[in-house]
């Protein structure tokens, strides 16, 4: 792996994917370590509303890694066609060797990349809701992964982005930086043998968006009703859930689950 700055553990985009594939046989076990992290995933799934169990929806799962947020989604919506995107083979082949139901899958694919008529092939149709946790901070160009989604999604469909945001808190900063480098980077180094991408995940969060950054540009990037909401716990202000939607055409009333199932 390149790791191009050692002391703020800036890593390369091919690099950070080598660093995921290199943590997907350990990344369950670090997660662990974080008592709320499958709860938190499972309150931002909630987020994006999802009627009647999911019947008859189609959601993506952008950078699903080892399926914990697919695992949140199926809870939000146990009967959604689920499609989970990943960079890292690594961490696919972590989520598929889980036990799920049929009508959950797994493809490679970058997320920023994928199109339409991918999403068509794959999904069945346009996404009724995207999910994507942990990922647009990892994105090197976030406005493109932002117009990829609103591509995607039907008009009315909704997008939740689960992620850590500390730059509009200097409170949540100084926390932030306690607790990465007081437990996530020396558990790292012990789970994994390697602390460079705990190192990258405290510097990508120490430079990443602040909250009223990342709703302007879920703005810009077309999406409408945007806000955020924090995640309770003790790091209550450093990890949200933002919400946004895909307007509808003037003059079209949002699908029904009924339009859809034709
Ligand atoms: C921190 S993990 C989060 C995994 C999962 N969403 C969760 O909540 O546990 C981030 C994931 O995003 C993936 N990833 C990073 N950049 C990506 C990209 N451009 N397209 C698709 N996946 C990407 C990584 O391989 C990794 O599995």
């Amino acid at each position: 792996m390149t790791v191009s700055t050692e002391h703020t553990g800036a890593l390369t985009t091919g690099a950070v994917t080598d660093g995921f594939d290199h943590a997907s046989t350990s990344y369950d076990r670090l997660v662990a370590i974080n008592p709320g992290y499958h709860r938190d995933l499972r309150v931002s799934a909630r987020r994006l509303r999802l009627p009647d169990r999911g019947r008859g929806l189609a959601l993506l799962d952008l950078g699903c890694g080892t399926g914990a947020s697919t695992s949140a989604l199926l809870r939000a919506a146990p009967e959604a066609r689920i499609l989970g995107v990943d960079v890292s083979r690594g961490m696919l082949d972590v989520a598929r060797a889980k036990r799920w139901p049929d009508h959950v899958s797994f493809r490679p694919a970058r997320a920023e990349e994928i199109t339409p008529a991918w999403v068509r092939e794959h999904l069945g149709g346009p996404a009724d809701a995207v999910f994507a946790a942990y990922l647009i901070r990892n994105v090197p160009d976030p406005d493109a992964l932002l117009s990829t989604i609103g591509a995607v999604l039907r008009p009315g469909g909704r997008v939740a982005l689960h992620e850590y945001s500390v730059a509009d808190s200097a409170s949540a900063g100084l926390l932030w930086s306690a607790v990465c480098w007081g437990v996530v980077i020396p558990a790292g180094r012990v789970l994994t043998g390697r602390s460079d991408l705990f190192r990258y995940l405290w510097s990508s969060v120490r430079e990443f968006d602040g909250r009223a950054r990342l709703l302007r540009r879920m703005r810009d990037g077309g999406l409408e009703a945007v806000g955020c909401a924090p995640l309770p716990g003790w790091w209550y202000g450093i990890t949200h859930t933002f919400v946004g939607r895909r307007p509808l055409p003037p003059g079209r009333d949002a699908p029904t689950v009924e339009d859809r199932r034709g």
